[in-house]
């Protein structure tokens, strides 16, 4: 696993949106997207560059359960108002919050299949989640409807006019769906993240209880982060 420390959240989102630039340059065709506050800052500066996706394929993570598309707080309209509007895919695939959990899942695997991605993006949550993959998710899981942890709806809450409002399922992308992405960058700011990156930068093996560690078998992983999701690792 690669480190990559830089002092703020801004000059560490830059070597993000540098390395998506670099894999599309190189031929890389199909990029796995996360939403939430980490990777906002990289969709930003990719919105405002030059990059041209509209011969690529993004597939994002995971989507609420029962929030339409047209929902603000979906992941669908998370996309839409950070990149899809400013940086059209040939196509984006995100899950279906309404649609039936069977045929769902089946429709994502083959989505998955068919496009096996070149680059994922990933945050990580302050319980070490990646994607929807809560503590206890087996390692070997493909997409799956996951019920969310009271510790990821309490930090999910902020986004919602009242906790009562926040979805308490969510389709996701497996952790065994993750590790077949080529490469993959995971990006971490602020101390409320610093447990977390501590157990995945000293972990030795993957350890279900902390799933971002899964990571540590994977052949090409970055993980960028800035100093204050550092501040736990020792010197
Ligand atoms: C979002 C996702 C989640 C987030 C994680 C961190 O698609 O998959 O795992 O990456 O919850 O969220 P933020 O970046 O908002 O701290």
């Amino acid at each position: 696993m690669k480190l990559i420390v830089k002092e703020n959240k801004a000059q560490a989102s830059h070597v993000a949106a540098e390395l998506i630039k670099e894999e599309l340059n190189s031929g890389g065709k199909v990029f796995g997207l996360a939403t939430g506050s980490s990777p906002e800052a990289v969709y930003e500066l990719l919105a405002d560059s030059e990059v041209d996706f509209s011969d690529a394929i993004s597939v994002n993570l995971d989507e609420y359960v029962g929030l339409s598309a047209d929902h603000e707080q979906s992941y669908h309209y998370f996309m839409h108002q950070h990149l899809f509007q400013y940086k059209p895919f040939q196509a984006s695939y995100v899950p279906d919050g309404l649609a039936d959990e069977n045929e769902e899942i089946d429709r994502y695997e083959s989505i998955l299949k068919d496009h096996p991605i070149d680059l994922q993006l990933l945050g990580i949550g302050e319980n070490g989640h990646i994607a929807f993959n809560e503590p206890g998710t087996p390692l070997d899981s493909d997409t799956h409807k996951v019920d969310l942890t009271e510790s990821t709806i309490q930090a999910n809450k902020r986004f919602f006019n009242h906790e009562d409002e926040v979805p308490r399922q969510a389709y996701t992308m497996g952790l065994r769906s993750i590790m077949k992405a080529k490469k993959i960058i995971l990006l971490a700011f602020g101390e409320r993240k610093a447990q977390a990156v501590k157990e995945l930068l000293e972990a030795t093996k993957a350890d279900p209880d902390s799933p971002a560690t899964v990571l540590v078998d994977h052949p090409d992983c970055t993980v960028i982060i800035d100093e204050a999701a550092a501040s736990l690792l020792a010197e």
